[in-house]
C-alpha cells in the first residue's frame, strides 16, 4: 500500500515517514522544500518529489503519480503568520483544502491532517479541567482561526462526500529539532543542553509538550487505519510549567544556568490540561514518562554537539 504524505519533509513529517516504512508502505513525499529530509536509507520505498500545496496542480499530479490509498497532509505555516495574513490563508487554508478537494476527485478516501491544541486557546476558559475534544473552541489568532476552518471543512468532506478525514491536534510538540511554532518549551531543554545559558521571562507559563516521537506515532497508527472513530483526536501531553520543566532539566545537568524573570505566567497559558481519552485508547498509544523524553532530547543535542552523554 501507498501513503502519500504532504509536508512530509518537516518536523513531524521526517519521523512518520520511517514509521510508515516499517510498516510496509511504499511512501511518496511531498514537500516544497523537498532537499529538508534525508530518506535514502529507504532506496525506492521513499520517493520525494517537490511540490506546492498552494497549487491545486501539484497535489493533484503527486496523487496521479503516487496513486496512494491514503494521504497524510502536514503542509502548514507554523508559528502565526500573523505578518503575512494572504499568504498564510493560502498555504492553511486553501493548501488544506487543495489536499482534501484533490483527494476526493483522484478518489482517495483517506486523508489525515494536523490540526492543533491551538484551537481551544486560553486555558482560563475553561478552568482547572481538562477538555476534551467537543469543548467549545477559543482559539482567536490566525493560526488557531486557520486550524478551526480546516477542522469545519474535514467535517464537510466527510459529510457531504463520505471521505474518511481524521484530524490530531497535535499539544506543544517537542524535539531537539524543533525551530518553528512554539518553541520556549523546547529551549528549556536544548539551551542547556548545548551548555548555554537560557533566559525566560515567565517560569509560571503552563505547557502542554508532548515528544515529536510520539506524535509521528500517533499521526501514523490514525492513518493506517481505513477509518476513525471519530473526525478529531486531541494529542495531549504532558501540562508542565516551564519552571517545572527547568527542574527536570536540571536533575541531569546540574551546572545547568536557567533563569526566568518572574514567577507568572500560569494565568496567561494557553490550553494545557487536555483530555486525550480518545487517541490513547482507540490507538493504543501510551507517552513514556516526560523525564525520559526530556533525557533524550538532552543526550540527542549533546550527541550532535560531540558533548558527553548525562544520565
Ligand atoms: N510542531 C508543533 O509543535 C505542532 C503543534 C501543533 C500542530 N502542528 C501541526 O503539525 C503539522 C506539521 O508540523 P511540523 O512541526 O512538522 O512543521 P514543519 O514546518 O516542520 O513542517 C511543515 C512542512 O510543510 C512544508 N511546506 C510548507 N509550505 C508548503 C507548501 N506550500 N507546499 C508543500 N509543502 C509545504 C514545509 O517545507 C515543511 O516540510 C502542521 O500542520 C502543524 O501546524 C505542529
Amino acid at each position: 500500500m501507498t501513503t502519500l504524505v504532504l509536508g512530509g519533509t518537516g518536523f513531524i513529517g521526517k519521523r512518520a515517514i520511517p514509521r510508515l516504512v516499517q510498516r510496509g508502505e511504499k511512501v511518496v513525499v511531498m514537500d516544497i522544500n523537498p532537499g529538508a529530509a534525508d530518506f535514502s536509507e529507504f532506496g525506492d520505498q521513499v520517493e520525494v518529489m517537490r511540490g506546492d500545496i498552494m497549487q491545486f496542480q501539484d497535489v493533484v499530479t503527486a496523487i496521479l503519480h503516487a496513486k496512494p490509498d491514503r494521504i497524510m497532509n502536514l503542509a502548514y505555516l507554523l508559528g502565526s503568520g500573523d505578518d503575512t495574513p494572504h499568504f498564510t490563508m493560502k498555504l492553511n487554508i486553501l493548501g488544506m483544502d487543495n489536499s482534501f478537494e484533490a483527494a476526493r476527485i483522484c478518489g482517495v478516501n483517506r486523508v489525515t491532517y494536523a490540526s492543533s491544541i491551538a484551537v481551544s486557546g486560553p486555558q482560563s476558559n475553561f478552568g482547572d479541567v481538562a477538555i476534551d475534544e467537543d469543548a467549545p473552541m477559543h482559539g482567536s489568532n490566525q493560526y488557531a482561526m486557520h486550524k478551526r476552518f480546516n477542522e469545519f471543512q474535514a467535517q464537510q468532506f466527510n459529510h457531504v462526500y463520505g471521505m474518511s478525514i481524521t484530524g490530531i491536534r497535535p499539544a506543544n510538540v517537542t524535539g531537539p529539532d524543533k525551530v518553528r511554532g512554539s518553541t520556549d518549551h523546547v529551549q528549556v531543554v536544548t539551551l542547556p543542553a548545548s551548555g548555554q545559558v537560557a533566559n525566560f521571562p515567565k517560569a509560571g507559563l503552563m505547557r502542554c509538550p508532548v515528544h515529536v516521537d510520539d506524535i509521528a506515532e500517533a499521526f501514523v497508527r490514525v492513518t493506517m487505519v481505513d477509518k476513525s472513530s471519530y473526525p478529531i483526536y486531541n494529542s495531549g501531553g504532558y501540562p508542565i510549567s516551564l519552571g517545572d520543566l527547568a527542574s527536570i532539566v536540571k536533575k541531569y545537568l546540574p551546572e545547568a544556568e536557567i533563569n526566568f524573570a518572574s514567577p507568572d505566567g500560569k494565568d496567561e497559558s494557553g490550553n494545557y490540561l487536555v483530555n486525550n481519552d480518545r487517541l490513547l485508547g482507540e490507538f493504543e498509544l501510551e507517552y513514556p514518562p516526560i523525564e525520559q523524553r526530556v533525557l533524550q532530547i538532552i543526550n540527542d543535542v549533546r550527541r550532535d554537539e560531540g558533548l558527553p552523554l548525562v544520565g
